[in-house]
C-alpha cells in the first residue's frame, strides 16, 4: 500500500497481498488448459492489480479470533474472485462502460464482451469451489454457513441487488437513507462478508467478538463506496487506475453528486469513527482492521 502512513501496516498490507496474488495464481485455472481463452481472460481480471481491500480484511478478521492460514487464503480469495467478477460486469457496456481498471483495459476491452460475461459467470463458481473446499477449525457447519454467508452477499439481496438499485438510479437524486441502502448493496455487503468469512476461520470467536465485528464492517463498508464517490470525483486517473468522473457524467446518485463533496467527506469520517468505536471491545488484536478503516478512509486509489 504505497499510500499508508504506517510502515508496518504497509508491510503486512504487502505480505497479505503477496498471498492472495499467490493463492489466485495457484488455484485458478492455468490459462495453457482448454477453454485458454476464458482462463487466460479469468486470470487476466484476478492477477497482478487490485488493492486486496477485502482479503486483507478477511486475514485482519482472522486475527482476531485466531484463524488458521490456509482457510484464511481459500476465504480471501474467494471473496476476491466475487469481487473481481463484479468489477468485469460493473465496467460491460450495458453497465458503466469503462475501458480503464487497474490502470489496464477493461476485461471486455482487452477480449471481447461474450469473454468478459462469461468471466465473471465463471469466477463466481470458481468462488465457491475454493470455499467448498476449505477446512475450518470449526468443522463443515461452519464451511456450509460461509458459503451462504458469501452467496447472500454477492446475490439479489447483496452486491447484485446493489448493481441493479445503482443502475435503477440513473438521473435520480436519492435520499441519505436511499443512498446507503444502495452503497450498503452494492459494496458494503461483499465487505461485510469479508469480515465475518474471516472471522469464521477460526476456533475461538465469540459471539461479542462476532456483534462487534459485524458493527464495524457495516460502517467500513459504507464508508469504502463512500470513498469511492469522493475518488471518482476528485481522484488523481494516474494513481486511480480507472476513468474519474464517470458518476457525474453517467448521471449517477453517490454521495458526492446528491450531498456534494464536503458533505460527502463529512460523513467518510463519521463512518469511520464509527467504525473504530466498533473495535473497541475487541482491544489489541483489531489492530489491523483500525488501520484498514484508517486506509479506507485516507486512500487515494
Ligand atoms: C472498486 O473496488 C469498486 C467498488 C466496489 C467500490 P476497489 O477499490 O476495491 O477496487 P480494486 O480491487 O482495488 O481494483
Ligand atoms: C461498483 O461501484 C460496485 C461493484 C462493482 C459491485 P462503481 O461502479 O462505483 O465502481 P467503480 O468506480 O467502477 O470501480
Ligand atoms: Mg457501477
Ligand atoms: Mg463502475
Ligand atoms: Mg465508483
Amino acid at each position: 500500500m504505497p499510500d499508508a502512513p504506517n510502515p508496518d501496516f504497509a508491510a503486512w498490507a504487502r505480505e497479505g497481498q503477496k498471498r492472495v496474488e499467490e493463492a489466485l495464481e495457484r488455484l485458478l485455472p492455468a490459462a495453457t488448459l482448454a477453454p485458454t481463452r476464458l482462463h487466460e481472460a479469468m486470470r487476466y481480471a484476478c492477477l497482478g492489480g487490485g488493492k486486496r481491500v477485502r482479503p486483507l480484511l478477511v486475514y485482519a478478521a482472522g486475527q482476531v479470533v485466531g484463524g488458521s492460514p490456509d482457510a484464511l487464503d481459500r476465504a480471501a480469495i474467494a471473496v476476491e474472485a466475487i469481487h473481481a467478477y463484479s468489477l468485469v460486469h460493473d465496467d460491460l457496456p450495458c453497465m458503466d462502460d469503462d475501458v480503464l481498471r487497474r490502470g489496464r483495459p477493461t476485461c471486455h476491452v482487452r477480449y471481447d464482451e461474450a469473454t468478459a460475461m462469461l468471466v465473471g459467470d465463471a469466477l463466481q463458481s470458481f468462488a465457491f469451489e475454493m470455499l467448498a473446499e476449505i477446512d475450518v477449525p470449526a468443522g463443515p457447519a461452519v464451511v456450509v454457513e460461509m458459503i451462504r454467508t458469501l452467496a447472500q452477499a454477492a446475490g439479489s439481496r447483496g452486491m447484485a441487488g446493489g448493481q441493479a438499485i445503482d443502475l435503477a438510479a440513473v438521473g435520480r437524486t436519492l435520499t441519505l437513507p436511499e443512498l446507503e441502502m444502495l452503497h450498503i448493496h452494492k459494496t458494503g455487503a461483499l465487505i461485510r462478508a469479508s469480515i465475518v468469512l474471516g472471522a469464521s476461520c477460526g476456533a475461538e470467536r465469540s459471539a461479542d467478538q462476532v456483534a462487534a465485528l459485524q458493527a464495524f464492517a457495516k460502517a467500513a463498508g459504507l464508508a469504502f463506496q463512500v470513498v469511492d464517490d469522493i475518488l471518482d470525483s476528485d481522484g488523481d486517473p494516474a494513481e486511480l487506475g480507472k476513468t474519474p468522473g464517470k458518476d457525474a457524467r453517467a448521471n449517477k446518485p453517490t454521495y458526492v453528486t446528491c450531498l456534494g463533496l464536503s458533505e460527502a467527506r463529512q460523513h467518510a469520517r463519521e463512518l469511520h469513527d464509527q467504525a473504530l468505536r466498533a473495535l473497541d471491545p475487541l482491544g489489541a488484536r483489531a489492530r489491523r482492521l483500525r488501520e484498514l478503516a484508517d486506509f479506507i478512509v485516507l486512500r487515494r486509489h
